[in-house]
């Protein structure tokens, strides 16, 4: 297993361009199943996630052809020739879920394996499976996987209220709609841009969808999609996460195709923190207005809040802030653990349930520490390179899930890091 080695370095400076949204791509490859034309996905991210998510459309019988580096994604399913998205994929990545409600729109039965929990949390897909028996699908969980069945052939378009916002759950119920029969109304529906992307991606494929981005969004199904050509959105959690690089250790760092509207809440809690953010015709430019940021509370939300998936990067910006910082995790059940692998490099943080208390510290130390899942790997290469001395994060295959080339795209900025190979 790869390494990472980071050398506590000074101001960085530069430029880093930010790619296209794991998050978005992992729900519009999906998309494909729905119709028998070509889909075409630009901007597409490289990524093992990505890799991951063609295996599995590969096994149900889609073309998935990766052009340009990676960058294009042609995708055509004329037809699904295998309805079981087996344990062995899903298990390793839980937006496997994605293709249930696609397959099930498109031919009126699925089987899907269960995803299983993660790191941060046990992730049931109670909503998503809930939102499709609201649309007629009779589902049947048996030996691990999720057997089911349209009757009919057919979802019917029905009024769903989420109990509370589900990402995923909008996601597969969204792109189900589209092709059910009648109206759909999905309320409470999740408004992250990654939905957005989707519902842009599906009315260019035919789909007849009103109101994405906010909580009730409207589907007319239709008979049949057609194919379409569809740039994937910025990645807003990329970005996000590169704009603490230079908030951590000072200088000032330009992100390319970086977007006020994808980070509002970050950047005022960046704004409060003393860190300044300003639009160019680039992107964006980040640099901290003092030589040490203040202490903040975070409090993460669904959008347009505080995104979770920000919230270890943040931390890390705050083991070093001027003062005593609360960060509220209100999304997953136990999502810091990055702490204890910070507090090994003198952080002080205490963890009571979900409320994180961060004591500001003059300056980490490095140290040998481990990636816990994807978001935690990075918040520790964040916090290494404002910590003095060396340190080595292990188990990054976390970090190559969701940040492509990420050595690459820091050392162009004067952070000393480097991979080992393991
Ligand atoms: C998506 O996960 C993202 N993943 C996550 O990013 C992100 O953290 C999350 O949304 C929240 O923004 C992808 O898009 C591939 P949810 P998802 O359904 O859809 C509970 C990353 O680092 N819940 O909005 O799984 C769930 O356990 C990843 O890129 C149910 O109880 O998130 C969680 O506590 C991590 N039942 C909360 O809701 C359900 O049926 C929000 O989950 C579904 C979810």
């Amino acid at each position: 297993m790869d390494s990472i080695l980071v050398k506590g370095n000074g101001a960085l400076n530069g430029v880093i361009p930010i790619a296209g949204a794991k998050n978005a791509c992992l729900t519009l490859m999906p998309a494909t199943l729905l119709s028998e034309e070509p889909l075409t996905l630009t901007n597409a991210p490289r990524l093992s996630d990505i890799r991951t998510m063609t295996q599995l459309l590969q096994s149900l019988g889609a073309e998935v052809a990766s052009l340009q580096d990676g960058l294009v994604l042609a995708l055509s399913s004329h037809k699904i020739s295998n309805h079981t998205a087996d344990y062995d994929i899903v298990r390793k990545m839980r937006a496997s879920i994605l293709v249930l409600g696609p397959m099930l729109a498109r031919d009126g039965h699925a089987i899907v394996s269960l995803p299983g929990g993660c790191a941060i949390g046990a992730r049931p897909v109670d909503l998503h499976l809930r939102a499709l028996e609201a649309m007629g699908a009779e589902l049947d969980l048996r030996d691990g996987y999720i057997h089911a069945k349209a009757p009919g052939g057919r979802l019917r378009g029905a009024v769903f209220a989420f109990p509370f916002v589900s990402v995923g759950a909008t996601e597969n119920a969204l792109m189900a709609a589209t092709l059910a029969k009648g109206t759909t109304v999905l309320e409470n529906a999740a408004r992250e841009p990654e939905i957005v992307d989707l519902a842009r991606c599906l009315r260019r494929m035919g789909a007849q969808i009103e109101g994405e981005g906010t909580s009730t969004i409207t589907i007319q199904g239709v008979d049949r999609l057609g194919g379409a050509t569809h740039p994937v959105v910025t990645d807003r959690i990329e970005l996000g996460t590169y704009m603490l690089a230079p908030a951590i250790c000072g200088g000032e760092v330009e992100l390319l195709g970086g977007r006020i509207d994808l980070v509002g809440a970050f950047c005022e809690r960046l704004d409060a923190a003393g860190v300044n953010v300003t639009e160019t015709a680039r992107g964006l430019k980040v640099s901290r207005r003092n030589g040490r940021v203040n202490a903040v509370d975070v409090v993460t939300e669904p959008f347009p809040g505080f995104p979770t998936d920000l919230q270890a990067q943040m931390m890390a910006l705050l083991c070093t802030a001027d003062g005593v910082s609360v960060l509220e995790e209100k999304i997953f059940e136990n999502r810091f653990m990055h702490a204890p692998e910070l507090i090994r490099m003198g952080a002080r943080i205490d963890v009571h349930g979900g409320h994180a208390t961060v004591t500001g510290v003059d300056r980490l130390r490095g140290a040998r520490v481990m990636a816990t899942d994807l978001r935690a790997s990075v918040s520790l290469i964040l916090a290494a390179m404002a910590a003095e001395g060396e340190t080595v994060v292990s188990r990054v295959y976390h970090l190559d899930r969701g940040y492509e080339r990420v050595e690459e795209k820091l050392q162009a900025c004067g952070a000393h890091i480097q991979r080992i190979a393991g």
